[in-house]
């Protein structure tokens, strides 16, 4: 039995949603413990691609049951869309989802908010994904949220949103937007509770009695290890914990109830949104682009690339205390020729084993190369390490090597069949 914590080990994209299907199939539970909708994952299965936001991949597995945990942030709208979504093909929803009853909602002033401090902080801006994700956590942090629990409870409901609305309302004239209808937004979401209640419960009592069965529970991360709200490239960070620890605060499940953590990362590095990316590289970008690679599952947006940064993925091990790895994407490298890899950060002519804390340190930071030899062969169809090119074998050894836990998967494509396990 392994209770597996999966976390991005680079800045989010890394394909976890793929590597999550891969594992489901020895799961009995797919648990997500923060985020919200500002994720996407996506799995293709049966030659249909999925794209999932706030319900963890696990449901497109028959059999396995899905908790939403208390740590994650929910727009309940757009969880009631995304589970009719599915359901219109042919996924099925219903006692497999579970949602905690503490996870706090994502409401419309806190889309409102998120669009507005990023208009007014111009060049400055984080690049969100304008989900409203940053606004809701800081309302929880404020002791001031609204909770599922609370959506349940129509009065009680109406009685806390009116005065929540007023407040923000106000901020929201104050920054120059236009105010939210309170009626409309008390209409949609007593709706969306509805719809949403069957699935509600104490889903930490859920997860216990599951562990006292012997159940073994998958935590599928979001976002990745340099978009953790305290070790990340802070500001250009998310608001949760992404890294291993949020497994445990956003489930209830206890640290040592935990088996292993499986970090994942691509065999080079994207980042959407701003902050630094030391290896950014507009050639990889470009070629990536081109092939129709690297544009965000949850926005579009076309995503920043770069080398592979093994100082970075470092540093990811270690907070994470990653024990295994999965490299994926290896076949974006197939044209590539030499291949660059990061071991190491220049900085005011010290060099570094670490990434400095210091966003405007990062910055300034210069990538200290190794070159390998590109294989420029197709490794798409490799069922097994040995069908791989020796220098694509060699590099992904190297890169595993570097980061400081064992290889134990490699992805070459996006269907779950395009997954060496080693
Ligand atoms: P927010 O989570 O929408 O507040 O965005 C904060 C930062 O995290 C921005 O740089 C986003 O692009 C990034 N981000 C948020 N969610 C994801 C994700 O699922 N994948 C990759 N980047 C993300």
């Amino acid at each position: 039995m392994a209770n597996t914590i999966l976390v991005g080990a680079q800045w989010g994209d890394e394909g976890k949603g793929k590597i999550i299907d891969v594992l489901t199939g020895n799961a009995d539970i797919v648990v997500r413990s923060q985020g919200g909708n500002n994720a996407g994952h996506t799995v293709i299965q049966g030659g249909k691609k999925y794209v999932l936001h706030l319900i963890p991949s696990g449901i497109l597995r028959r059999g396995k049951m899905c908790v939403i945990g208390n740590g994650v942030v929910i727009d309940p709208v757009a969880l009631v869309d995304e589970i009719e979504g599915l359901r219109k093909v042919g996924v099925r929803i219903g006692k497999n989802l579970l949602i905690s009853d503490c996870a706090h909602l994502v409401l419309p002033y806190h889309r409102a908010l998120d669009e507005q401090r990023e208009q007014r902080q111009g060049h400055a801006k984080i690049g969100t994904t304008k989900r409203g994700i940053g606004p809701a956590y800081g309302d929880k942090a404020a002791r001031t949220g609204l909770r599922m629990a609370d959506l349940l409870q129509p009065e009680l409901f109406t009685k806390k949103l009116e005065a929540k609305m007023r407040e923000n309302n106000s901020i929201l004239k104050a920054l120059g937007a236009r105010p939210i209808s309170f009626a409309k937004v008390n209409r949609d979401f007593l709706a969306a509770g509805e719809k949403l209640r069957p699935f509600v419960a104490n889903t930490v009592v859920y997860l216990h009695r599951a562990l006292q069965q012997g159940k073994e529970i998958l935590f599928e991360g979001a976002q990745g290890t340099f978009l953790d709200i305290d070790h990340g490239t802070y500001p250009y960070v998310t608001s949760s914990n992404t890294t291993a620890g949020g497994a445990c605060t956003g489930t209830g499940v206890p640290p040592h109830r935990m088996d292993r953590v499986l970090g994942v990362m691509k065999a080079y590095t994207t980042r959407v949104g701003e902050g630094s990316l030391p290896t950014e590289d507009p050639a990889i970008a470009g070629m990536l682009h081109d092939m129709g690679r690297e544009f965000g599952a949850t926005t579009g947006r076309a995503r920043r690339c770069g080398w592979f940064d093994a100082v970075a993925t470092r540093y990811a091990t270690m907070i994470n205390g990653i024990d295994e790895l999965a490299i994926t994407n290896l076949d974006g490298l197939d044209t590539v020729d030499p291949i660059k890899v990061c071991v190491a950060y220049k900085l005011d002519g010290k060099t570094l084993e670490v990434p400095p804390s210091d966003a405007a340190q990062l910055i300034r930071c210069q990538p200290v190369y190794l070159e390998f030899p590109g294989w420029k062969k197709s490794t798409e169809k490799a069922k097994k390490l040995s069908d791989l090119p020796k220098a694509a074998r060699d590099y992904a050894k190297k890169i595993a090597e570097l980061t400081g836990a064992r290889l134990s998967m490699i992805s070459v494509g996006p269907a779950r069949g395009q997954t060496l396990i080693l």
